[in-house]
């Protein structure tokens, strides 16, 4: 039994010695301590001992006892102070890496070319005001000029609510709205959303955004429209873009005109100098590839035409004037109003009006 006992904790201890992990010495505890382990197997034999010897071994089953004990209780020890160690390496955080990166918003182009549009004409000292969408029958045609059964309405496919509200076909009810609750001088403009029956494409969607301007004061004239919107689109565009005005007709306008800006895709030609892709070279610049001549393109913004159509615009019909309690003998005023979307596309010489709706972040992104 003697021989026994010493082989036990020879073994065990070695165990001990040899264990990598805090569990593994738990393992080996119960094995050779633990109440089934074998240890206590060993005392049991002790019954079989001449009596005179059983004092002797059970000091002996005691020191084993006691120093395997210790030994697991050291090896314990220092087990668990290196776990704790790798688990603190493992969970250690570099303060210095970066932070997850958060990308930054982007205004939507339309957004950034309203503003810039809303600027220019602040900065001519007009003021921004707005009406409602859901608007009265009453002053998005009536007060405009454009009675019940007028064919003009046919023109502008109507959303209707009922009999006398509609979705507002454009921003001029925000004139009437202004013209009968303010005396003159008047100069605002008038953003917003406008609403028509029309099938989406890439020129049209039923819901898009138009700027209204008015301008309400003695002695307007067409000449002030002209210089207004030739100044509006130096600004917007830049120096060499030039307007047209085209004879036109809007019940609430007269004289009228539909207006037209340079084509900036093409700078007015009508035409794109097609580069020969053969002699292109990897890494050459736009401008180089054009220069390599060749045949040209017609410019597919403005159709070939060279000029793209952007507002509608004249002078304030006197009978809207008076309709709304202005007297025409003594003002006169200008009025205009132009698409939110088609400025956009040509500032930024986007190609289709689906760009501005479809929300691709690859796409909004591009325009800060
Ligand atoms: N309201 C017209 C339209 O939507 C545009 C316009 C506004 C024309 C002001 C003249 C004067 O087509």
């Amino acid at each position: 039994m003697e021989k026994m006992l010493r082989e036990m904790r020879e073994r065990v201890m070695q165990n001990i010695a040899e264990a990598r992990a805090t569990s593994a010495l738990e393992q080996i505890r119960v094995a050779a301590l633990g109440k089934k382990g074998e240890l206590t197997a060993l005392l049991r034999g002790m019954g079989k001992l001449p009596p005179e010897e059983r004092p002797r071994m059970g000091q002996m089953v005691n020191e084993v006892r006691a120093a395997l004990e210790a030994q697991l209780e050291a090896r314990e020890k220092a087990l668990a102070e290196k776990e704790k160690a790798a688990r603190l390496a493992a969970e250690a955080i570099d303060v210095t890496l970066p932070g997850p990166e958060r990308s930054a918003g982007s205004l939507h182009p339309m957004n950034i070319a309203l503003k810039k549009m809303v600027d220019v004409f602040v900065g001519m000292g007009y003021e921004v005001v707005e009406g409602p969408e859901v608007e009265f029958d009453h002053y998005n045609f009536e007060l405009l000029n454009i009675p019940k059964n007028h064919p003009a309405r046919d023109a502008q496919d109507t959303f209707y609510v009922d009999d006398n509200i509609v979705l507002r076909t454009h921003t001029s009810p925000v004139q009437a709205r202004i013209m009968t609750t303010r005396k003159p001088p008047i100069r605002v403009i008038c953003p917003g959303r406008v609403y028509r029956a029309d099938e989406a494409d890439a020129t049209h969607s039923p819901v898009f955004h138009q700027m209204e301007g008015l301008v309400i004061d003695e002695n307007i004239t067409m000449g002030d429209l002209k210089g207004t919107l030739d100044e509006f689109a130096r600004q917007m565009f830049g120096e060499g873009i030039r307007t047209r005005f085209r004879p036109s007709f809007f019940p609430f306008t007269e004289p009228s005109a539909e207006v037209d800006l340079t084509c900036a895709n093409c700078k007015g030609k009508g035409v794109l100098p097609l580069a020969k892709l053969s002699q292109a070279e990897p890494g050459m610049a736009t401008s180089q590839i054009k220069d390599l001549g060749g045949a040209t393109v017609g410019c597919r913004m403005c159709k070939g035409t060279g000029w793209i159509e952007v507002l509608g615009a004249g002078m304030v019909n006197p009978r809207v004037l008076e309709m709304c309690g202005i007297d025409p003998q003594k003002y006169s005023g200008f009025a205009f109003g132009m698409g939110v979307e088609r400025m956009t596309l040509l500032k930024y010489n986007i190609p289709n009006l689906r760009y501005l709706y479809e929300n691709d972040l690859r796409f909004l992104t591009q325009y800060r």
